[in-house]
C-alpha cells in the first residue's frame, strides 16, 4: 500500500484506514494461518489469485458433494433447454402415491407442473391453479379418474445405450477389457443415444437410470446418471442428470458445492465375470483393490499435506510445488473421500467380506451393492461396511447363472427390509428388460417384501442411492417433474404405464390409449414364511421336493378347469366347486364327496383359489442346465454340422435331449412349483439342434414311471442371421436334407439320418427363427415340399418376434407360433421390428397372431424364468384388453402349444391347486399338483 493516495485524503479518514491498517496487522501477527495474512502479505496479483485458486480447490476437494444450499428455491429445471419450455399440467383427480413418509404417502387430488417442477399436489387450491392459467394462457387439464400416480421409477444398475439395441458389433461399448482396474473410463463415453431400448424403458415408466460400465473389470470406470427422454440437443451429455463438474475438466468453478460422481466395481471369483476376462482368481482381485485404493490413498495424502501447507501459510515449503494432481487417480481419490456413490458388483459371502475389510483399510463407503445374491445371509456383515450400510440392489427372480447366483432367493428383499437395509430392485439392463423394472418390484412384494417398501425400491431408495434423492424419485413441490400415470395399482401384475412425464414433458404419444384399467388396490399376497425361513437356513438352496401323497381333498375351491379334447382347449368345468376330491392323480369327486374319509386324507384349503391345468414349459433349458455359466453342471451344446466339427463317430445321429436330462434341479423344482407339469427341451445347439422331450419336472429321476411324458417330440431347427455361416446356407442345408439333394460331405451325412422321413412321419420340425423374412423363405420351402412331395410338411416357428408382419401368411400356411418372449425386446438386428405392445401399440404379438387365426402357444427361454411361465401368460391375459380370457390365456401355455407340438393326444391332465387365487395372480400359490402322469398327489404345504 503507497502513502500518497492517504496523504491526499481527509483527516478523519486517514485515522480511520490508519486504525484499519492497525487492526489488520494485528490480525495478521495473531492468524498469520489465515487466508486473508497471505492475501496481504503477499505479493502480485498473480500470485493472490494463484494463491486463492489453490486455496479454493483444498477447501473444494474435502467438501461434501449435494444439492447447493439455494438448490430447492429454484423455479426451473436445469435439464429443459429453451426450445423445450412446456405448457404447465394440471392431472387431476389422481390416487398419488408420493414416496413421502417412508412411502406410506397417499394423497388424492391433483398433480401440477411446470418448467420441468412438481409446483403443486394434492389438494391444490383453486386460486393457485387459476393463476397458472393466467400467466400461462393455456394450461393443460388431464382427469385421470382416481388412476395411480407415482413419481417415474428409478434404475440404479443398467446399461442401457452402452450395451444398446439392437445388438451391433460397434454399439458393445459397455466396458473395456484392457486392464482390471480402470477408474479413469466412464460410461459418457460409450452412450449411444439411439439404443431402441430408450422408448420401450419409458413405455414402463423408467425415467432415470444409472449407467454403470459392464463388469469386466474389477473397476469398471465411472458412471453417469441419465434421463431417458430424448433432448432437443440429442447428444449424450445433454441426457445427464447433475453431472459432477469434473465431466468437462479440472478448471472450473471450485467454489461450487460439488456433485456426486458415480463408480463401479466388482468383486468377482474364478470362472466368473473379471476372471473370465483376465484368468484371475479372488485372490488377484483382492490384490488388485488394495494396490489401486493404495496408490490412491498416497495421492489423496500428498494433496493433503500440501493443503496442509497451503492452510497453514507455509508457502515457502511449496516453492516450486504444484498440487499434486494425477487424472488416473483423481477418481480414486475421490472414493476415498467419499465424494462417489459406489457401486459394487459382488454377490458371495466371500466376496462381500473381502469388500468390506477394504473399506474398512482403507476407509471410504460404499453407497450400494449390486446383485448381492447372498447379502441376506450375512446381514450383519453388511452392516460393518465402513461409513453404513450400503443399499442392496436386487434381481426378483433371476438366479442361478453362476456360482456366484446360485444362492440368490426371492426372499431376499424381504428378509434384508427386516434387518433394516435398504433394499432396491434393478435391471442390469439389458439382463432384465428395464422396461419391466417395476415388475420386479411387485414380484418382491409377491414374495413378500412390504408394499411401500417395495414401491420405494424402485423410486426413492436407488434415487437416494445415487445422491438424487433432493430431486427424484418422491412427488413434492420443487422436485424434478418425472410422473408416472399408471393403468392398475403398482404393485399389482402387468401394471403399465398411461402416460409418462420426464421433465414435466409427456413421452407417450398416445396416452392412456391401448391401456384396460386393472385392480386400484396392491393384491394380498400369499404367506411365505415358511419358505423364506428354509431359504435362510438352507443358505439359498432349500429342499424343494414335493411330500407325494396317494390322495387329498381340497376344500373352499372356487373354480376347477380341465384340459378338453383335441378342439376345446381349456374348459372350466365348475364355476363352484367347493370340495375336490382327488387319488391317484386323478380328481374322484367334485361337490359331493361324501366317500372321502376324512382324516385319513391330506386336507388342504384353497381359500377361494382355482385348480387349473399344468402349465407346459417349452422354450428354456430345463433339466439340461442347472448353472449355465458353469459347463460341469450342464449337458453341454450339440456340434452343429454346419461348422464342419461334426465328430466322425457320430456320423448321422441326430441329438436326443432325453438322452442328456438330470432331474431334481433348483430350477426344475422351482418350475414344477410355478406350476409347470410338464417340461419340453430340446437340446442346446444352433441349426441341427436335435430332438425334443417332454417329462415331469416333479419325478426325481429318469426311471421314475412315467417321468417321461412324450420321448421325442419334434425335431428342432433354428435359423438365425447371428449364425457363424449365411442364413442362404442354413436354408440350403435344410432344403437338402428335404430333399436329399445335399452335395457337400457333411450334409450328405446328414441326409443319411432320412430327416425327411423323420420330419413327414413322427415329428413336427420346430424352428427357431425370429426374422420375418426368413419365416416368409421358410413358408415357400414348405410350399415346395409339399408341392414336390404330395405331403404335408409339419412346420412350427418358435421365437417368431417378427411373425406379426406376416401373420395372415402363417395362418395360411397352417404353421403354429411359440412366440417365447412376453416380454418382447429387440436384441438383435433379426429381432429388431417387435410389436412392442400396449402403451407403445394395441396388439402384443398373441394377440396379433391370435387375431389373424394362427395357433399360438407361449414359452420362455430362460431356465430360471420357466417358474415364471404363469405370469407370462398372465402378462397378455391383462394387457390384452379384453381380448383374450382366463381359459384362451391358460391354453397358451397349455393345449394350444401341445398342439403347436403335435402331442396334444398324448397330454396327461395334471392338474394344479393354487390357493388364494388362480394361476394368473399375484394373489394365488401353487399349494399341489394332482399328477396323472405320475399317479400322486403332491403337496408343497
Ligand atoms: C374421480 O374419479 C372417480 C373415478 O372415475 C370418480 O368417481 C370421482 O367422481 C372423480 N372425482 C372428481 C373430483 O372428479
Ligand atoms: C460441460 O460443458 C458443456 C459445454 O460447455 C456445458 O454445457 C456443461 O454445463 C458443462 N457441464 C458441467 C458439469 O460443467
Ligand atoms: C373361502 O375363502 C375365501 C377367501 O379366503 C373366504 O372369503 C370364504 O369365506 C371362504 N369360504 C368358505 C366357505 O370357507
Ligand atoms: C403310467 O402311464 C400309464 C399310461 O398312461 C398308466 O397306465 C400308469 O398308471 C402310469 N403309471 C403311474 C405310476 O401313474
Amino acid at each position: 500500500m503507497g502513502s500518497s493516495p492517504l496523504a491526499t485524503r481527509p483527516p478523519f479518514r486517514r485515522w480511520a484506514h490508519l486504525v484499519l491498517f492497525t487492526i489488520t496487522f494485528v490480525y495478521i501477527l495473531f492468524h498469520s494461518s489465515t487466508f486473508i495474512s497471505s492475501a496481504f502479505s503477499q505479493s502480485s496479483p498473480q500470485e493472490f489469485a494463484r494463491r486463492s485458486q489453490i486455496l479454493s480447490k483444498c477447501a473444494y476437494i474435502r467438501a461434501k458433494p449435494g444439492p447447493p444450499p439455494n438448490f430447492h428455491t429454484r423455479t426451473q429445471s436445469d435439464r429443459l433447454a429453451d426450445s423445450e419450455n412446456t405448457t404447465p399440467i394440471l392431472v387431476r383427480n389422481a390416487t398419488i402415491w408420493t414416496a413421502a413418509n417412508d412411502g406410506h404417502e397417499v394423497l388424492t387430488g391433483d398433480l401440477l407442473m411446470h418448467h420441468g417442477l412438481i409446483k403443486a399436489i394434492g389438494d391444490i387450491p383453486l386460486s393457485l391453479i387459476r393463476q397458472f392459467e393466467l400467466k400461462n394462457r393455456k394450461l393443460e387439464v388431464i382427469d385421470v379418474h382416481g388412476a395411480w400416480v407415482t413419481p417415474g421409477i428409478v434404475d440404479l444398475h443398467s446399461h442401457i445405450g452402452v450395451g444398446s439395441a439392437p445388438q451391433l458389433n460397434g454399439a458393445g461399448d459397455t466396458n473395456s477389457r484392457k486392464a482390471p482396474i480402470l477408474p479413469w473410463l466412464r460410461s459418457i463415453d460409450g452412450l449411444n443415444t439411439h439404443d431402441a431400448s430408450y422408448e420401450l424403458a419409458m413405455a414402463g415408466g423408467v425415467t432415470t437410470a444409472q449407467i454403470l460400465p459392464g463388469s469386466a473389470n474389477n473397476i469398471g470406470g465411472q458412471a453417469f446418471i441419465i434421463k431417458l427422454r430424448p433432448t432437443a440437443e440429442r447428444s449424450p451429455s445433454s441426457m445427464l442428470l447433475e453431472p459432477p463438474y469434473t465431466l468437462n475438466g479440472s478448471h472450473f468453478d471450485h467454489t461450487l458445492t460439488p456433485r456426486w460422481r458415480h463408480m463401479k466395481s466388482l468383486t468377482h471369483s474364478q470362472g466368473e465375470n473379471p476372471s473370465r476376462v483376465y484368468g484371475m482368481t479372488r485372490l488377484d482381485s483382492g490384490w488388485n483393490f488394495r494396490a489401486a485404493y493404495d496408490s490412491a490413498r498416497k495421492l489423496r495424502d500428498a494433496q493433503d499435506d500440501f493443503c496442509a501447507k497451503v492452510e497453514s501459510d507455509s508457502w515457502d515449503d511449496l516453492a516450486g510445488k504444484i498440487f499434486p494432481e494425477e487424472l488416473q487417480w483423481e477418481s480414486l481419490v475421490d472414493v476415498l473421500r467419499g465424494r462417489v456413490k459406489l457401486a459394487v458388483h459382488c454377490y458371495e459371502a466371500v466376496d462381500l467380506d473381502g469388500i468390506v475389510r477394504l473399506t474398512n483399510e482403507f476407509e471410504f463407503p460404499v453407497a450400494s451393492f449390486h446383485h448381492a445374491g447372498e447379502t441376506y445371509l450375512v446381514p450383519e456383515l453388511l452392516k460393518k461396511t465402513w461409513g453404513g450400510t450400503p443399499a442392496i440392489a436386487l434381481f426378483a427372480s433371476n438366479f442361478r447363472k453362476k456360482r456366484e447366483a446360485y444362492r440368490g432367493s426371492e426372499f431376499a428383499p424381504r428378509v434384508l427390509a427386516e434387518h433394516g437395509i435398504d433394499v432396491v430392485m434393478k435391471s442390469d439392463h439389458p439382463v432384465v428388460n428395464s422396461r419391466y423394472l417395476l415388475h420386479e418390484a411387485a414380484q418382491a412384494h409377491y414374495y413378500g417384501l412390504d408394499p411401500a417398501l417395495a414401491l420405494l425400491s424402485v423410486t426413492y431408495t436407488p434415487a437416494t442411492a445415487m445422491g438424487m434423492g433432493h430431486r427424484i424419485g418422491m412427488l413434492k413441490p420443487g422436485y424434478d417433474a418425472d410422473v408416472v400415470i399408471w393403468s392398475s395399482h403398482p404393485l399389482s401384475l402387468a401394471s403399465t404405464p398411461a402416460q409418462v412425464y420426464i421433465d414435466g414433458i409427456p413421452q407417450l404419444s398416445l396416452p392412456g390409449h391401448y391401456i384396460a384399467k386393472g385392480p386400484t388396490t396392491p393384491p394380498r399376497t400369499p404367506n411365505f414364511d415358511s419358505e423364506k425361513v428354509a431359504a435362510v437356513v438352507h443358505e439359498g438352496i432349500p429342499p424343494l421336493e414335493p411330500r407325494s401323497v396317494k390322495s387329498a381333498i381340497f376344500v373352499n375351491v372356487s373354480r376347477l378347469y380341465v384340459r378338453g379334447d383335441d378342439s376345446s382347449g381349456v374348459m372350466c368345468v365348475s364355476e363352484q366347486a367347493g370340495l375336490v376330491g382327488v387319488e391317484d392323480g386323478r380328481v374322484v369327486c367334485v361337490g359331493q364327496c361324501s366317500d372321502f374319509a376324512e382324516g385319513d386324507v391330506d386336507t388342504v384349503n384353497l381359500e377361494g383359489g382355482a385348480i387349473t391345468p399344468g402349465l407346459t414349459s417349452f422354450g428354456a433349458p430345463l433339466g439340461l442346465v442347472e448353472i449355465r455359466l458353469e459347463p460341469s453342471t450342464n449337458d453341454g451344446s450339440v456340434h452343429n454340422p454346419l461348422n464342419g466339427d461334426l465328430p466322425a463317430i457320430l456320423g448321422d445321429t441326430i441329438m436326443r435331449a432325453q438322452d442328456g436330462l438330470m432331474f431334481g434341479g433348483q430350477n426344475l423344482l422351482l418350475a414344477y412349483h410355478g406350476g409347470v407339469t410338464t417340461a419340453i427341451t430340446a437340446p442346446s445347439g444352433t441349426f441341427l439342434q436335435g430332438v425334443s422331450t417332454a417329462f415331469s419336472p416333479g419325478a426325481a429321476h429318469a426311471s421314475v414311471e412315467n417321468a417321461s411324458v412324450v420321448d421325442e417330440v419334434a425335431l428342432h431347427v433354428g435359423i438365425s442371421m447371428s449364425s457363424r455361416v449365411g442364413v442362404s446356407t442354413q436354408v440350403a442345408a435344410l432344403r437338402n436334407m428335404l430333399f436329399g439333394r445335399g452335395r457337400d460331405e457333411v450334409l450328405r451325412s446328414v441326409r443319411k439320418v432320412s430327416l425327411s422321413s423323420c420330419i413327414e412321419l413322427t415329428l413336427i420340425s420346430i424352428v427357431d427363427v425370429e426374422s420375418a423374412d426368413i419365416m416368409a423363405t421358410l413358408l415357400r420351402l414348405k410350399d415346395e415340399y409339399e408341392a414336390h412331395s404330395g405331403r404335408e410338411l409339419r412346420m412350427t416357428f418358435a421365437g417368431a418376434t417378427e411373425a406379426h408382419i406376416i401373420a395372415h401368411e402363417i395362418a395360411r400356411a397352417g404353421v403354429s407360433v411359440i412366440v417365447t418372449q412376453s416380454k418382447p425386446y429387440p436384441s438383435t438386428w433379426e429381432q429388431r421390428r417387435i410389436l412392442a405392445g400396449p402403451p407403445i401399440t394395441q396388439e402384443s404379438l398373441v394377440t396379433a397372431l391370435l387375431k389373424a387365426g394362427v395357433n399360438v402357444g407361449i414359452g420362455v427361454v430362460d431356465e430360471s424364468n420357466a417358474r415364471n411361465t404363469r405370469f407370462e401368460a398372465g402378462w397378455f391375459l391383462f394387457t390384452s384388453n379384453g381380448f383374450i380370457d382366463r381359459t384362451t390365456a391358460l391354453a397358451l401355455a397349455t393345449t394350444n402349444l401341445e398342439k403347436a407340438l403335435g402331442i396334444q393326444r398324448e397330454m396327461p391332465q395334471d392338474l394344479v391347486a393354487y390357493r388364494g387365487g388362480d394361476v394368473f395372480e399375484f394373489e394365488a400359490k401353487a399349494v399341489g399338483v394332482i399328477s396323472e402322469t405320475l399317479g400322486r398327489i403332491d403337496l408343497f404345504v
